[in-house]
């Protein structure tokens, strides 16, 4: 049992790691929250700081998420919920970040990459779908959420279908994650609806 605490507990401290709030600082000594649409994330260090940057947090996010999964796998292998809950603690972080006044994104990139280690394949039909979106629709945040409500859709289809039982906790924190990044895009969500989303590429952003 303790062991499943402390590989929680240092997921939580890996997703507090905000590599957009630092590279901000460190680039261009600004607060990427108060600039482009004040997300914490890789859409919106692509607006504010370029193309290298946001690919480096984008691979950097998605590394805590992967990080986090593998930490609860190897502190606490009797423990079967452990290694999801630890996704799930390490995008907590990254949205309400321990070192950044618990002010932090909208946990896309991490959740990638928990739900490719925790249940590859249904993670990967769904980021084909997300991605394909993206590049038709040109919005993130509707691939984003599109990724987050496909990945459990298809992990059903799989169990159902008899393909592979990822298991409970997998389906359980996939749930989770979806209800986090519907909340943390709701901002998103009304601008989809009035038409004003910001599409890639555009550098405003809208703050939210
Ligand atoms: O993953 C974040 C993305 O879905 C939206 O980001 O900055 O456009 O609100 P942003």
């Amino acid at each position: 049992m303790i062991e499943s605490v402390i590989a929680i507990a240092a997921a939580y401290l890996l997703g507090s790691v905000s590599f957009s709030v630092l590279f901000a600082k460190l680039l261009k000594g600004i607060d990427i929250r108060n600039h482009g649409s004040g997300n914490a994330g890789a859409t919106n260090t692509l607006r504010v700081l370029g193309k290298g940057p946001a690919i480096l947090v984008l691979v950097l996010d998605i590394c805590k998420g992967i990080l986090a999964v593998w930490l609860g796998r190897w502190i606490a292998p009797d423990y079967d919920w452990t290694p999801a809950l630890a996704g799930l603690a390490a995008v907590v972080g990254h949205n309400w970040p321990l070192y950044f006044h618990f002010k932090g994104g909208k946990g896309i990139a991490t959740t990638i990459g928990m739900l490719a280690t925790l249940c590859f394949l249904p993670a990967l039909f769904a980021g084909i779908i997300a991605i394909a979106t993206i590049v038709l629709t040109r919005y993130v945040s509707l691939g984003s959420l599109l990724f987050v409500t496909l990945t459990p859709v298809f992990l059903v289809v799989y169990d159902a279908a008899g393909w592979h039982d990822y298991g409970m906790p997998v389906l359980i924190v996939s749930l989770v994650i979806w209800a986090l990044a519907v909340w943390r895009h709701r901002g998103n969500l009304v601008k989809l609806k009035n038409g004003t989303e910001n599409k890639l590429g555009s550098k405003s952003g809208g703050k939210e």
